[in-house]
C-alpha cells in the first residue's frame, strides 16, 4: 500500500493546471484556466480549473475532482495507478506500507499469478516470432488470416509449442512454482486435482499445446489468462481452450479487448460487441477500436456494466445464423435493462466481422457495419415481420413481443420514443400500445410490489402528503447542508436573544452569541440524531463533525483530496463557483450569496428547517404507511394516529419558522 505521507506528498506537490494541461489546452481566464472538455463533447469551453483549491469542474456534463480524479477518469486508472502516475510526472519516491497479512497473501497470490501470465505471454511470443516451429505453423498462420505484424504484436498474441510440456518444463526451471502454475491454469497435473499436495518434483503438462494465443488482458493492461486455438481442423479436439477460472480470471466479468478499447470507447461513445477474439483483431486493424468480445459465453450484466462505465451506447455485431440471431435478442433485452442503448449489426448467414473483412477488405467491413448498423427495434421489426406476413394473430403476438422489450427500458422518455417509432413502423395506434406497455410495466413491477387497493377506500387524513407538498426530495436539502458546511463552516453567524435585565431602563436586555456555521449545523443535525440519507453526504458530515472536535479551521482542501473518489468528487462539485454565485438554491431552492453575515445566518436556518421539514413529512409518509398496514391487517392504530398528531403539529411548527431546536426529540 503507498502510504499515507506519500499521498499527502503527492497531493502537496500537483499541480490541477499541469496535470489537465498535459490532456487539455488551458487557456487562462481570471484566476481560473478553462478548456474544451475531454469529457464530454463541447465546442465552447465549459471546463474549469481552479488552481487555488487545484480542482476542476466541467460545468457542462458535471465531471469534476482533484488531480488524481482527473487521471482516473481520463486515463481510467484505479486510485493507486492514478497516485503512481501522478508521482512519475513529479518525481515523487512512492513509499509502500506492508498491508495487513492476511491482505498480503492474498495479493501475494494475484501478483504471482499475474508475475505467471506475464512470463507466459512472453514465452508465447517468443515462440511466434523466433522458434522455428512458431515462425513456420503460428505466425505463417496468422499472416494468413490477414493479420499485421503490427496487430499481432499491439494484442501480444503468441503460440504455444507442439508438445506435452514446453512451457511447464521452463517455467519450473524459472523457478515459478507449480501451485501457481496450475492455479493459472497454465498447467494440469495429472495424477491429482488437490493442489495442496502438488509437490515441486511433480510431473506437469500443459495446457495449450500446438495452439496460437491470444492472451486476455484486464482493464489495466494485465494478463489475466488466455484462449488458445487450434491450427488445424480435428473434430476430435476442442476448438478453443481457455483459462480456467481463477482468483484473476472471471470469465463472466472479463471482456476480451477491453485495454484496447476503452480510450476509443470513450472518445467514440460507442462500443462494439463481437463474438470472438479474431473480430476483435479484426476490426480493430481495420481502425474501429472500440471494439470487444464476450468470448463466446452469452453476454453478462457484468459485462454490460463495465462497457457502461465508459459508454451508454453499444452496437453488437453477430452472425446472421439462427444462434447469432438469438444471441443478439437475448442481448438487446439484457442492454436496455441495463438503461443503455443498444443497435445491431447482423452479418450475412455464416459470416462473423472476422471472415467478413477476410473475403472483403477491411474498408468493406467499416462500410457494412455503417450501413447494416440498425436501431434494436428496426432489427427486431424487420427480423419478425418476416415471419409474420400478413398473419394477423401472428402479427399482435410481434406487437406484444416488441412492446415487451421496449418495456424493459427504465427510462420513461426512451420508452416514448421508441413507442411513437414502433407506432409508425407497425401501423398501429400509439395509445393502444401504450396500454399494452402499462400493462406490461404494471404486471413487471407486480411481481415485486403488491399494489395496495385499500388506498381508495383510505380518509383524507391518510392520503400522501407528497401530493400536496413540493415532492419530498430530502437529498437536495442535504446537499445544500453540506455546500454550506463545507464553504462556509468557518464564519461565525450571530443569534441574539433578549432576556431579562432589571439594571436596564426597559428592563429586558439583548445578548448576542456567535456561533460558527460548523457548531450550529453540527448541533442541529448530528445531536438532533438526524442523519444523511445520501451516504456521500452522511460521510462528509460526520468527518467534519470529527475534524471539527479537534480543529479550529477546518479546511475544505482535506474532502477535496479525500482518497474516496465519491467524497471528493461531490466536495469538487459543492465548492466550485456555480453553486456560490446561484441566486436559486431553495426554489431551485433559494440560494443566498452570503457575503454578507445576516445572509449567511438566514440561509443556515433556513437550510436546517428545510431539512428538517422534509425529514417530518417522510416520518409522516412512513407513518401513513404503516396505518394503512394495520387496517389492511385489522390491527389496532390508535398509537399510530397518536403519532400522526404528533408529526402534523411539528410539521406546522416548522412552518411556522419556529427555530426548529429540539423538535424532533
Ligand atoms: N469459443 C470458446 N470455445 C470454443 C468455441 C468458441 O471459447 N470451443 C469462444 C472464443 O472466444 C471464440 C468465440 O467463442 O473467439 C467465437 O467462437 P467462433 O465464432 O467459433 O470462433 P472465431 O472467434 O470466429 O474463430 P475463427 O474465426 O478462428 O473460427
Ligand atoms: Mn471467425
Amino acid at each position: 500500500m503507498i502510504t499515507k505521507d506519500t499521498i499527502d506528498r503527492i497531493f502537496e506537490t500537483v499541480r490541477i493546471d499541469e496535470v489537465v494541461g498535459d490532456f487539455v489546452q488551458l487557456k487562462k481566464r481570471g484566476i481560473n484556466y478553462i478548456g474544451l472538455c475531454p469529457f464530454h463533447n463541447e465546442k465552447t469551453p465549459s471546463f474549469n480549473v481552479n488552481p487555488a483549491r487545484n480542482i476542476y469542474k466541467c460545468f457542462g456534463c458535471g465531471k469534476g475532482g482533484n488531480a488524481v480524479n482527473f487521471v482516473m477518469e481520463h486515463e481510467h486508472y484505479s486510485y493507486p495507478e492514478a497516485l503512481r502516475y501522478l508521482a512519475g510526472k513529479y518525481s515523487i519516491e512512492i513509499e509502500e506500507s506492508l498491508p495487513d497479512p492476511k491482505e498480503l497473501e492474498s495479493r501475494d497470490e494475484k501478483e504471482s499469478l499475474y508475475v505467471l501470465n506475464a512470463f507466459a505471454q512472453r514465452y508465447f511470443s517468443e515462440n511466434l516470432f523466433e522458434n522455428e516451429e512458431g515462425k513456420s505453423i503460428g505466425l505463417s498462420y496468422f499472416k494468413e488470416r490477414g493479420f499485421t505484424e503490427d496487430i499481432i504484436r499491439t494484442f501480444q498474441l503468441g503460440y504455444a509449442l507442439n508438445d506435452w510440456s514446453a512451457l511447464s518444463d521452463t517455467a519450473q526451471e524459472k523457478g515459478y512454482k507449480n501451485e501457481f502454475l496450475i492455479k493459472t491454469g497454465l498447467s494440469i497435473v495429472k495424477k491429482t486435482d488437490d493442489i495442496d499436495t502438488v509437490k515441486h518434483t511433480d510431473k506437469l503438462l500443459d495446457r495449450f499445446r500446438g495452439r496460437i494465443i491470444f492472451p486476455i488482458h484486464n482493464l489495466s493492461g494485465r494478463i489475466i489468462g488466455f484462449g488458445g486455438r487450434i491450427l488445424k481442423k480435428d473434430d476430435k479436439a476442442a476448438k478453443y481452450v481457455n483459462s480456467p477460472e481463477s482468483e484473476i480470471y472471471h470469465k463472466s466479468k472479463s471482456l476480451y479487448g477491453i485495454f484496447f478499447a476503452k480510450k476509443a470507447i470513450v472518445q467514440r461513445e460507442n462500443c462494439y460487441l463481437v463474438e470472438g477474439y479474431t473480430d476483435v483483431i479484426s476490426l480493430y486493424q481495420s481502425g474501429i477500436e472500440n471494439v470487444v468480445a464476450s468470448s463466446g459465453t452469452s453476454l453478462t450484466v457484468e459485462q454490460i456494466r463495465l462497457i457502461g462505465r465508459y459508454t451508454k451506447n453499444i452496437t453488437v455485431l453477430y452472425d446472421g445464423d439462427a444462434a447469432g440471431i438469438k444471441a443478439s435478442l437475448r442481448g438487446i433485452d439484457l442492454i436496455l435493462e441495463e438503461g443503455l442503448n443498444v443497435k445491431v449489426v447482423l452479418f450475412p448467414d455464416g459470416d462473423d466481422p472476422d471472415s467478413y473483412r477476410r473475403k472483403n477488405s477491411s474498408s468493406s467491413l467499416v462500410d457494412f457495419i455503417q450501413q447494416n448498423e440498425k436501431d434494436f427495434i428496426v432489427f427486431k421489426t424487420d427480423l419478425l415481420l418476416k415471419d409474420v406476413a400478413n398473419d394477423p394473430v401472428k402479427k399482435a403476438g410481434l406487437i406484444r413481443d416488441i412492446v415487451d422489450t421496449i418495456a424493459k427500458i427504465p427510462d420513461p422518455i426512451t420508452r416514448s420514443v421508441y413507442l411513437k417509432k414502433c407506432s409508425a413502423m407497425m401501423d398501429i395506434g400509439e395509445q393502444l400500445l401504450i396500454a399494452e406497455l402499462n400493462k406490461l410495466r404494471r404486471t413487471q413491477i407486480n411481481k415485486t410490489l403488491p399494489v395496495n387497493d385499500v388506498e381508495e377506500l383510505l380518509p383524507d387524513i391518510l392520503l400522501p402528503h407528497a401530493q400536496n407538498e413540493e415532492s419530498i426530495n430530502i437529498e437536495l436539502q442535504e446537499k445544500n447542508i453540506i455546500r454550506l458546511l463545507l464553504n462556509f463552516g468557518s464564519n461565525e453567524i450571530s443569534f441574539s436573544e433578549t432576556v431579562d435585565d432589571p439594571d436596564h431602563p426597559s428592563g429586558k436586555k439583548e445578548l448576542v452569541h456567535k456561533l460558527k456555521v460548523s457548531q450550529y449545523i453540527v448541533n442541529e443535525i448530528v445531536h438532533d440524531e438526524i442523519s444523511f440519507e445520501n451516504e456521500s453526504y452522511n460521510n462528509i458530515l460526520l468527518t467534519y463533525t470529527k475534524l471539527a472536535e479537534e480543529n479550529d479551521i477546518i479546511d475544505p482542501q482535506v474532502f477535496l483530496n479525500s482518497e474516496n473518489p465519491i467524497i471528493s468528487s461531490t466536495s469538487v462539485d459543492l465548492l466550485s463557483s456555480k453553486y456560490l454565485l446561484s441566486e436559486n438554491w431553495n426554489t431551485m431552492h433559494k440560494i443566498y450569496v452570503p457575503e454578507e453575515g445576516s445572509l449567511l445566518k438566514d440561509s443556515v436556518e433556513k437550510a436546517v428547517l428545510y431539512l428538517k421539514k422534509k425529514k417530518v413529512l417522510g416520518m409522516l409518509e412512513d407513518n401513513r404507511k404503516k396505518i394503512l398496514e394495520s387496517q389492511t391487517s385489522g390491527e389496532d392504530c390508535t398509537s399510530l394516529i397518536i403519532e400522526h398528531q404528533r408529526l402534523e403539529q411539528l410539521k406546522v411548527e416548522i412552518s411556522k419558522n419556529a427555530l426548529g431546536i429540539d423538535i424532533l426529540r
